[in-house]
């Protein structure tokens, strides 16, 4: 009899310390969300806009080759070639083919701004073919600058600025 009062008894207490438990978890639940919520956004945003800036604006940073050549290879060299000499594996379907950026004799003489608008506006933006298609999706100004200069260093004879 005993064992069973003190079933009852211990079920009762922890339908109360259920109860309690309950009761805690709701109090405490109220004024949880005002504390969370406070603090979250404010801390996020700054570090967030902060080291975009740099890249943002039109900030002209010094071209580099190097960079240039990783994007010239993946951009430029299935119709121009690896090294620049018109010989990439697309060249052949190709009509007129792609210019020879090793050629100096051919390169040398045009200007960065008119390389920078063949590249970002394609072909037809100076009055050449479509099929050198406008990058400038796919490139930002900077990375143009770079390809460019990675270009400059493929001409031969070379490159004077
Ligand atoms: C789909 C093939 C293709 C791709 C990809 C391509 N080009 Fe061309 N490109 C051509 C063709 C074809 C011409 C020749 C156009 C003409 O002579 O009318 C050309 C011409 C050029 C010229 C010479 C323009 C002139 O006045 O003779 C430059 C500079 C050039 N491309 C740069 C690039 C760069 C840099 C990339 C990569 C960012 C690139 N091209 C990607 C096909 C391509």
């Amino acid at each position: 009899m005993s064992e069973i009062q003190r079933t009852i008894l211990s079920a009762g207490i922890g339908a109360a310390l259920a109860l309690i438990a309950f009761g805690c978890g709701e109090s405490s639940d109220t004024p949880a969300p005002p504390k969370t919520a406070e603090p979250a956004p404010p801390s996020a945003k700054p570090p967030a806009t902060a080291p975009e800036a740099p890249s943002d604006p039109d900030t002209v940073v010094e071209a580099d080759a190097e960079l240039g050549k990783a994007d010239y290879q993946i951009h430029c060299a299935s119709c121009h070639g690896a090294a620049g000499d018109g010989d990439g594996p697309v060249a052949q379907a190709l009509n007129p083919k792609p210019a020879r950026h090793s050629d100096g004799a051919y390169m040398n003489p045009l200007t960065n701004d008119y390389l920078f608008k063949v590249i970002k506006f394609g072909g037809t933006s100076v009055g050449k073919s479509a099929m050198m298609a406008p990058l400038g999706g796919s490139l930002s100004d900077q990375q143009i600058r770079n390809v460019i200069a990675f270009i400059r260093s493929l001409a031969d004879p070379p490159y004077q600025p």
